[in-house]
């Protein structure tokens, strides 16, 4: 048995506080926290109970199941997530998209058509943003359709962070510099601001990915990129989100995963595709529900 964490003299997190809390998160996000994840939970929710100024876990577990409004579990959520992103991650998936799979989806499509790409978790922002402009420095047909890019994440704190736009140097430092020339403007202290007109090609919301009524209202959709997320979830809650995707694509339409991911052991519903510069999954072109 591990010592508990204690900040101050009553707040301390037992294993059975621990379990009751790890199956609570999980019901609640999909999240699944193993015993190896046991220090940073316990500090995390020291932080939290003491922010809230319970007197311990056990009045604090009990408010939070019970508060109406479900602001603490936000809070919660934003506190236990893990918000790593950068510019141009596995950008070879990008170069998939505007070499190999947007010809497909445009196959399907007459010019002014609408094509919807959707990017969850955004994080912070930086993986909707690199699609934006993988479409606009690399893509020649840009101009000929109607693109909508969309980006979701169940933490409310990188979603504002998303929407502010303002980047350290380390979180664009794989971008090309005429990129960073060209869509930055550098700030007092070396971050980098994003353009307006970008910040503007992005529609960001909050969403629970394991929550079905916060993915039924994504449909028609041709390009879904679900970066570093499965790892995060156990079996059950990858079926689930992976399902949801599955329902959210148009027939013909792709998943991408993370180098990491695999969809073997959860869902056969895709068909996998090996393109010259990546694998990804396709919605069966004659599916029909
Ligand atoms: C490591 S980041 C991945 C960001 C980006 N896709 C990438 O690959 O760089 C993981 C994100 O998943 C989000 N997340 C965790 N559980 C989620 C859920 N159930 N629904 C939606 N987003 C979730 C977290 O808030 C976090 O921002």
């Amino acid at each position: 048995m591990r010592p508990a964490i204690a900040s101050r003299e009553t707040t301390a997190i037992t294993d059975a506080d621990f379990i009751k809390f790890r199956d609570f998160f999980y019901r609640k996000t999909g999240i699944h926290f193993d015993e190896g994840k046991r220090y940073f939970v316990d500090k995390r929710l020291v932080e939290r109970i003491e922010a809230t100024g319970a007197a311990d876990f056990r009045g604090y577990f009990i408010a939070l199941r019970f508060e109406a409004r479900g602001e603490e579990l936000q809070n919660l959520v934003n506190a236990m997530t893990v918000n790593e992103t950068y510019f141009f991650r596995e950008a070879y998936q990008f170069d998939c998209m505007v070499g190999e799979m947007l010809a497909e989806v445009t196959k399907r499509k007459r010019p002014g058509d609408r094509i919807r790409i959707w990017s969850v978790p955004s994080s912070t922002g930086e993986e909707p943003y690199s699609i934006a402009i993988y479409l606009l420095e690399r893509w020649p047909l840009i101009n000929q359709y109607d693109v909508e890019i969309m980006s979701s994440d169940i933490d409310t704190r990188v979603l504002e962070a998303a929407r502010n736009g303002v980047y350290s140097p380390r979180s664009v430092a794989q971008l090309p510099k005429a990129y960073l020339d060209k869509y930055f403007k550098a700030q007092p202290g070396g971050d980098w601001k994003i353009s307006r007109d970008l910040v503007a090609a992005v529609e960001f919301s909050r969403l629970n990915l394991c929550e079905a009524a916060d993915t039924r209202r994504l449909r028609n959709i041709d390009i879904i990129f679900c970066r570093n997320l499965l790892i995060y979830f156990d079996d059950l809650s990858r079926r689930v989100a992976v399902e949801a995707m599955f329902d959210a694509l148009n027939p013909g339409g792709f998943l991408c995963l993370g180098h990491s991911e695999s969809m073997s052991r959860i869902s056969s519903l895709f068909t996998v595709r090996r393109f010259r510069d990546a694998l990804v999954y396709q919605k069966p072109l004659g599916y029909t529900p």
